[in-house]
């Protein structure tokens, strides 16, 4: 039997609710169709956004969200998106299936869907093709409440006060899609612009994010600090020209080229993809000792704004869509890497899974009306207990290495624990065997646990939902557990994610 070990005295650091977030980008059917259907749709919506899906990402406890890309943001002039919508510019989307745009998902529905949502605003703006000029306009339009041409336009618009603009992307991936720079190249750049990303309220502090590597580039995050640490610097007082440093990360099991198929995958490929995605955690920890060379004190925060599963699209679909399926093997991938973000809490300050709806590791699929909730939105909800709590010591004692592939090993059973501010216990657990249920024990330090709610996922490898068939996995009550002697006795079923809300009555 493996043993939970929890030291509930022992608290290792704040898991920022914002790990917890996610990313829209104007991709396929993400932001039009999945989230914006228009004010006139037949599919009921709230100024324009699906009432189904906002209700669905507020239930999820939506931290934060991270909009217009991803690669599409180096190509996004903002004022095109703006004003009366018959006016707003038609264009291709290039990048992303070669459809038209036609702007009506502007920077005014953005900040309507964030108070829908009620959750953090992250803009990524414009390095690559865009002037410092115009990103530094659009700081204004959003945040300035005085006079100013900005300011005076937002309320022309229609939006007499400012929004509030949480964190603010300086570019994004500039080292491929958003300019192909080189790290010092960028790192100049980025010294430039975010200096026109004005505070004009220094009450709500924006957080700038400086565009970090992709996977294991190293170089890059080397060169890019080097280069925005280097002096002249202004006064310590003002601290760090960043508050975040962002870090890209997808698991393809088969490589770049030939992805796989989202559905379709035996055993071999089932721990090859848990194992890719176990890497996470060697790449924070490499990328986060760079950042402990320029920022011992971990002031900025790693922000991990694109990670998740990228496969194969679905079949008849179009490819630069990036439509794929979500089994109950990207739930174990959500489950994984949520637990390794909350037990680095310490530098990984946000991370945004891609993408929201109907794009790679989506919580929601749509297909007109209807809407799908999948594996992976089941384990953001039953992990939302973790958000703003603070990460507790743990460790499994008879824990074991498993896997089909040398190369491709993986732990039995993971976990994270953490403590909520009401004392609440909140333990979430994986077990990434396809085969083997695991007899358990939860163990404390010296709480008694007397009032006790749990929640499962389960199903087979390939388990999914369909539009035909839209609960064939979803998150149910868990009650086959025994509080006997100060300990929690349960079996943890092959493939499947568990959570606990543990208290003391
Ligand atoms: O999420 C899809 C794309 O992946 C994003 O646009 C880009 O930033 C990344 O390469």
């Amino acid at each position: 039997m493996a043993k939970l070990m929890i030291n509930e005295k022992r608290k290792k650091g704040h898991i920022n609710p914002e790990i917890y977030g996610h990313f829209a980008e104007h991709l396929g059917r993400c932001i039009y169709e999945g989230l914006y259907v228009g004010e006139h749709s037949d599919i009921p919506n709230v100024n324009g956004m699906r009432k189904d899906v906002v209700d669905a990402l507020k239930e999820m406890k939506i931290p934060v969200l991270r909009w217009p890309g991803g690669c599409f943001a180096d190509e996004y002039h903002w004022k095109d998106g703006i004003g009366p919508k018959e006016t707003r510019k038609r264009m291709i989307n290039t990048h992303w299936g070669g459809v038209i745009e036609d702007n009506s998902f502007g920077t005014h529905e953005f900040f309507e869907l964030c108070r829908q949502l009620g959750c953090k605003t992250y803009v990524n703006g414009n390095v690559g093709s865009g002037t410092v000029q115009e990103m530094s306009e659009w700081v204004e339009y959003i945040t300035f409440n005085g006079v100013s041409p900005m300011a005076d336009e937002r309320r022309q618009n229609g939006h007499d006060a400012p929004w509030q603009l949480d964190y603010f992307g300086v570019g994004n991936e500039n080292w491929g899609c958003g300019g192909n720079m080189t790290p010092e190249y960028y790192g100049n750049l980025y010294r430039r612009y975010q200096t026109y990303v004005r505070q004009y309220d220094p009450s709500h502090p924006i957080r700038k994010i400086c565009c970090g590597a992709n996977v294991a580039d190293y170089f890059w995050t080397k060169g890019v600090l080097k280069t925005c640490f280097q002096a002249p610097q202004p006064g310590p007082e003002n601290g760090p020209l960043l508050d975040g440093l962002s870090l890209h990360y997808y698991v393809h099991p088969e490589g770049w080229q030939q992805k796989g198929s989202a559905t379709d995958f035996d055993d071999s490929v089932w721990y090859k993809t848990l194992a890719k995605a176990k890497y996470i955690e060697e790449l924070i920890l490499r990328h986060s000792a760079i950042m402990d060379e320029y920022d011992p004190e971990k002031k900025i925060g790693m922000i991990v704004d694109e990670w998740g599963c990228w496969f194969n699209v679905e079949p008849g679909t179009n490819p630069g869509f990036l439509y794929q399926q979500n089994t109950m093997r990207d739930a174990l991938v959500a489950g994984i890497s949520l637990n390794i973000f909350n037990k680095h809490c310490d530098r990984v300050k946000m991370a945004c899974i891609a993408q929201m709806v109907n794009v790679l590791q989506s919580v929601i699929l749509t297909e007109g009306p209807k809407m799908l909730l999948t594996p992976t939105y089941h384990v953001f909800h039953m992990y939302r207990h973790h958000q703003d709590a603070e990460l507790l010591d743990s460790y499994i004692d008879g824990n074991k290495i498993i896997g089909t592939q040398e190369e491709y090993q993986v732990p039995f059973l993971d976990e994270s624990v953490s403590v909520s501010r009401d004392g609440t216990i909140n333990v979430t657990l994986n077990n990434l065997s396809v085969t083997e249920d695991a007899p358990m024990e939860i163990s404390f330090a010296r709480l008694n646990p007397t009032d006790v709610t749990a929640a499962i996922l389960t199903g087979d490898m390939q388990a999914h939902n369909t539009f035909d068939s839209p609960e064939n996995v979803k998150e149910v009550p868990f009650t086959a557990y025994e509080v006997r002697d100060g300990s929690i006795f349960f079996t943890a079923p092959a493939c499947s994610v568990i959570s606990f809300c543990i208290k003391e009555a």
